[in-house]
């Protein structure tokens, strides 16, 4: 043990005043996700007296309706809560109904926001966080910007700022289509796009663990580190969300946002400064140097799978075809695990292995950077016959929250003997504190103009470019199974065991079983 954290608290000063338009405010992300982090950062003061929100909805309601359903979600999604603390939250929200593309529906958002502006003295600061279906983001920003609600530009106070939630796009050219339509109204200071993985804190802290100490810096390349693994293993289903999975699939959920992210900031070199800009610059170069899936003189390979019956946690589970909202003969895919590489001279030849699935056994996402093994050894006749396991550094980023580490060490004892030893450290029993939750931090980074954890356009972009081919290629084939194989597995166990094959077929072994 290494007792307990005794340094200085870390939290931001609060935010300054501003109000916080939802569009989609009648929807699941709204009451899972914002109303409790935006409840979260009020009570802790994070967020200031002069703030309100206005939910925005084609649903017919009034004031009183959407403050028992912002009332319903913090119950429902926050653990603590005193007495007298929803009061004054509920006070400050606010409903308007109309249809998104309707000019009337403008007309009367703005009216609305000058008077709550005047009345919360916000100082005409204002996100509008659009948390509708994908289809509605252009047209939204095109009338918030044609009925004098954003201007382009207005980045500092009194700022206009724009939240867009993911999938930003379905592939390339509608990622680049949709940053074209949102930078024709706004600057792309003004544009903060979600992936809200990079708002965890054990996700941030892979650059804080890899640049804020020397230890492990001058082994981190390829010269010491045989392969990366990164498991994003998920128990859900694709539940209520098939109507939007079966047309996207896991490798657009899960692959060209998150993994990619959790990929480049494993691999990615350290800017001058902790810098929004230069930050996002470096990540962007980690993507341009993957090798693409589709290059076939050397071809990076990736698999897909899709669960059928099973149990999960006790608890039976429908085949993915039976998913209502799913087509009876659906190829989409629920897991995929991947192999890539990074062409540069940090990484040449070191593979790192992508897993993700719905479906699993259970939730557990965590990154493995597996060492090589030592060449030689005092401690065995033969290091080639007798090889001692390789050190492994683990970043667990849910459920368990920390870093491990596996090293060799001598069991007690008066016999010489070498086994390994895991030296684990929690961060909630360190800091005895949880974690921050990943929508707080970002939203309170837009409220301070902090784009650091947000995707750039660049960064988006490339991202589409690396997943697209591959997507292009699947379809070309229609999904069609013999060409484009499509694995099962039971829901409930650990995917397909072709995954393993993946891995297996190099002479390594996925370190999460
Ligand atoms: C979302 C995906 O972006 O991330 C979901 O669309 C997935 O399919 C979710 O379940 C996982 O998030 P977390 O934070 O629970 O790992």
């Amino acid at each position: 043990m290494i007792g307990k954290y005794s340094g200085p608290v870390c939290e931001f000063e609060t935010a300054g005043p501003c109000g916080i338009v939802i569009f989609g405010a009648s929807g699941d992300l709204t009451s899972r996700k914002l109303i409790p982090s935006l409840f979260e950062l009020y009570v802790r003061r994070r967020i200031p007296d002069n703030f309100f929100i206005l939910g925005v909805a084609r649903s017919a309601m009034d004031h009183d309706a959407f403050r028992e359903r912002v009332e319903k979600a913090i119950d429902l999604g926050v653990k603590a809560i005193k007495p007298g603390q929803k009061q004054g939250f509920l006070r400050r929200c606010y409903y308007l109904s109309g249809q998104y593309n309707s000019d009337e529906t403008y007309k009367n958002l703005k009216n609305l926001t000058t008077d709550l502006s005047e009345k919360y003295r916000t100082l005409s600061n204002v996100i509008f966080n659009i948390a509708t279906p994908p289809a509605l983001y252009k047209v939204i920003v095109e009338k918030l910007s044609i009925n004098g609600l954003v201007e382009k530009g207005k980045t500092e106070s009194p700022f206009q700022r724009v939240i867009v939630e993911k999938p930003f796009g379905t592939d390339l050219d509608s990622a680049v289509d949709l940053n074209q339509s949102l930078l024709k109204y706004l600057a792309e200071e003004q544009i903060y796009r979600i992936d809200h993985y990079l708002g965890k804190d054990t996700v941030q802290n892979i650059l804080a663990f890899r640049f804020a100490n020397l230890i492990f810096e001058n082994v981190w390349n390829r010269n010491y580190i045989d392969h990366v693994q990164i498991t994003v293993s998920e128990a859900v289903t694709v539940e209520h969300r098939a109507g939007y999975f079966d047309q996207a699939g896991l490798v657009r959920d899960m692959l060209q946002n998150h993994m990619l992210q959790l990929v480049t900031l494993v691999a990615m070199e350290a800017p001058a400064k902790f810098d929004a800009e230069l930050i996002r610059d470096e990540k962007v170069k980690v993507m341009r140097a993957i090798r693409p899936f589709t290059d076939v003189s050397q071809p990076s390979a990736i698999i897909r799978g899709q669960y059928k019956e099973g149990e999960i946690n006790g608890r039976k589970v429908k085949a993915y075809r039976q998913e209502p909202g799913v087509k009876t003969n659906s190829s989409m895919e629920t897991f995929f695990a991947a192999k890539l590489f990074i062409d540069n001279s940090r990484w040449e030849g070191v593979p790192f292995y992508l897993r993700a699935g719905k479906a699993l056994k259970e939730k557990k996402t965590q990154i493995a950077v597996v060492f090589k093994e030592v060449p030689h050894s005092m401690f065995v006749d033969d290091i080639k016959e007798n090889p001692l396991e390789p050190n492994v550094l683990i970043f667990g980023i849910q459920p368990q929250q920390g870093v491990f580490l596996k090293y060799q060490a001598k069991v007690p004892g008066s016999k010489m003997c070498i086994y390994p030893l895991n030296m684990n450290l929690n961060y909630a029993d360190y800091y005895g504190v949880e974690l921050s939750d990943d929508y707080e931090t970002l939203l309170l980074d837009c409220m301070m103009g902090d784009q650091t954890l947000f995707w750039s356009k660049k960064g988006i972009e490339f991202s589409w470019n690396l997943i697209t081919p591959l997507l292009k290629e699947w379809e070309k084939s229609n999904y069609d199974n013999k060409k484009v194989k499509l694995y099962f597995y039971e829901a409930g166990s650990r995917g397909p065991v072709e995954a393993d094959e993946l891995i297996e077929q190099d002479g390594r072994k996925w370190m999460l079983s």
